[in-house]
């Protein structure tokens, strides 16, 4: 009698794990369709190529719940308050855009589910929040990097700079870059934008005139292409200089020639991985989708590796016991380097620079904290 309801017991636990009735469900807030699509696809790459490694925790199967913010605010917040409370995920990976997890994250906070930014670099994303950490270095290093570079491998003198006032990773971008870049004696003008504008020829007018050393754009890709292409055609011999936001394939596809010496900041290079784990996630990836992982496939590769080592540290799927692991990890090794969560839920590490040549998106140094 006892070995039968135990076989019973069996047989039913199989069913539900074939179901997934015993399924970890864990959120996914990325912009999959509107004007920075091409930065969900490229994540939710990276996060599948972790999830086919390793698709189980605490024996059980991790269910990934995907939900397109459509690259918009206000669908940013909703998208985060629709994974809690209608599919009960136990955190949430995302989002991309700072001015989205910004958005997601204020609901996250309140409804005290950690959510993992892969990506997004903006201090205010983490900052007074116990439940929003992230994958990736922060943009008052990012910016510090970008002055490094332009002063010492561009030698530039003078910096025309341009803002997308919409986007809070473009305003903090642009502000730290410029404080960084005027203490090392250089000179900054400034010009401004926003996310959907097509038509920089006022600006670049503008810009031009003062002769420039290098163009800084911090901002994304769509932009990024357009102002390449126009100011090219304005005679811009020039070197660009952007952050991580410029790096999709939609980059060169919009840009064409244009965009051959962009240089842009960055968390990782295909051709130069940081760690052993790097190694195997670029095979994979390879494997996976016959081409080479950009830095955001990487970032969502460690955004779910952590996430996945939190909920084995705490033993639990319970929302607080995962943010608590997540706020102790310690030395974490990812595709982008090794990860430890600071007390204000950031991340310290290294950037890369890549340039655009041929239209591809090659390396050039790296820059240590
Ligand atoms: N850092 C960007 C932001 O905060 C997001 C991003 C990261 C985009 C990496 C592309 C690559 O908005």
């Amino acid at each position: 009698m006892k070995k039968a309801l135990l076989l019973i017991s069996i047989a039913l636990l199989m069913v539900s794990v074939m179901f997934g009735a015993e399924s970890v469900k864990i959120g996914v807030a990325f912009p999959m369709t509107g004007g920075i699509a091409a930065f969900g696809q490229m994540t939710l790459n990276g996060v599948k190529v972790a999830q086919s490694l390793y698709p189980t925790v605490l024996g059980k199967k991790i269910e990934l719940i995907v939900a397109d913010n459509r690259s918009d605010k206000t669908e940013a917040a909703n998208v985060v308050s629709r994974l809690i409370d209608y599919n009960h995920v136990v955190a949430i990976i995302g989002e991309i855009a700072s001015s989205h997890s910004l958005a997601g994250g204020s609901i996250a906070e309140k409804k005290h589910v950690p959510m993992l930014s892969p990506a997004s670099t903006n201090p205010l994303v983490t900052q007074g929040k116990h439940y929003v950490f992230r994958a990736c270095f922060i943009d008052p290093f990012q910016g510090h990097v970008a002055a490094v570079f332009a002063h010492n491998y561009l030698k530039a003198k003078t910096a025309v700079v341009f803002t997308d006032v919409v986007q809070d990773y473009s305003v903090g971008l642009a502000n730290f870059f410029i404080k960084d870049f005027t203490a090392m004696g250089g000179k900054v003008y400034r010009e401004f934008y926003q996310s959907g504008d097509q038509d920089f020829s006022a600006q670049l007018t503008d810009a031009l005139g003062k002769h420039p050393d290098v163009i800084y754009v911090p901002g994304y890709y769509p932009e990024i292409a357009l102002m390449a292409r126009q100011a090219r055609q304005l005679g811009y011999t020039g070197p660009f200089l952007a952050g991580d936001g410029a790096e999709a394939p939609e980059l060169v596809k919009i840009g064409g020639d244009a965009v051959n010496g962009v240089y842009y900041t960055s968390h990782f290079n295909a051709d130069a991985p940081f760690t052993k784990i790097g190694k195997e996630f670029v095979a994979k990836y390879k494997e996976m989708y016959k081409e080479s992982p950009s830095a955001l496939a990487a970032l969502g590769f460690d955004a779910y590796l952590l996430l996945r080592n939190a909920i084995q540290r705490a033993n639990s799927t319970n929302p607080e016991k995962i943010a608590e692991a997540l706020r102790n990890t310690k030395h974490f090794e990812g595709a982008t380097g090794y990860i430890t969560i600071d007390k204000y839920g950031n991340t310290i590490k290294s950037a890369v620079v890549n340039v655009v040549k041929n239209g591809k998106f090659t390396y050039v140094t790296t820059i240590n904290p």
